[in-house]
């Protein structure tokens, strides 16, 4: 069985006021869905004692691969355990538009980010022109290769994946339930070739894109969604706890 996770990505929202302020409006989390909160840079350090009182985990939306040096601008994998981090968000489509993030790099963000004992969340999705030449899996499939490249089996466990088509990203408009489970198959699939099935049947698998607390139950009743990685929605305390809610 694999456990539920939800994961709320605040992106470049909130200031440290204002996610202390969301984390007190939260319930303490029933033990039956993980729930992760991945906050900006500047907020994480704040939010360690008061998510852990509310049996949150902490999560941070990027990481560079080396462990120190000069890499002006950039936060290590160690830095952020030190600080109580837990999951880091690796590959976000937006990473990979605006920020040059390629497979080779989330790859290596991965690696490193598992030494360091963090769980990454690692991103994978196809654009518009991808799903209507009916290349999704093909080009998720790579993207999925080339993450997981050099791991061992083991530290499948270690991971989770969000599955989000680029084009359901902010815009309302979603894959069906059923797409998206037959997409997910596919990763599990792709995965099982790799490292054997009985890996693959560990490894938990989220959809991403205009997920909200309407939709959510469509996609956690499918066979091979385990959760869901969530943008706007996460941002607003009533609709993040709906969405954990209808996680259960
Ligand atoms: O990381 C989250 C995704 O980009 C989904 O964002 O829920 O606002 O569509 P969204």
């Amino acid at each position: 069985m694999r456990k539920p996770i939800i994961a709320g990505n605040w992106k470049m929202f909130k200031t440290i006021a204002e996610a202390d302020s969301f984390v007190q409006h939260l319930p303490v989390v029933e033990q039956e869905v993980d729930v992760v909160v991945c906050a900006p840079f500047t907020a994480l350090f704040s939010l360690t004692e008061p998510l852990r009182a509310k049996n949150i985990a902490l999560g941070a939306q990027n990481v560079h691969w080396e462990s120190e040096g000069a890499f002006t601008g950039e936060v290590s994998p160690g830095m952020l355990a030190e600080i109580g981090v837990k999951y880091v968000i690796i590959g976000h489509s937006e990473r990979r538009a605006y920020f040059n993030e390629t497979d080779e790099t989330v790859n290596r963000k991965v690696r490193s980010a598992l030494d360091a004992r963090l769980m990454p969340i690692v991103c994978v999705g196809e654009n518009l022109s991808v799903r209507e030449a009916g290349q999704t899996s093909t080009i998720v499939n790579g993207q999925i290769t080339a993450a997981l490249s050099e791991l061992s089996a083991e530290q499948l466990n270690q991971i989770v994946i969000a599955y989000e088509p680029i084009w359901a990203i902010g815009t309302g408009q979603t894959a069906t339930a059923e797409e998206a489970n037959e997409v997910i198959k596919a990763i599990r699939g792709c995965i099982a070739e790799q490292f054997g099935s009985q890996w693959a049947e560990q490894v938990r698998i989220q959809y991403g894109g205009s997920v909200n607390p309407q939709n959510i139950q469509g996609f956690m009743s499918q066979s091979d969604i385990d959760g869901a990685l969530v943008g706007g929605a996460s941002l607003t305390p009533d609709s993040f706890i709906a969405l954990v809610k209808g996680a259960a």
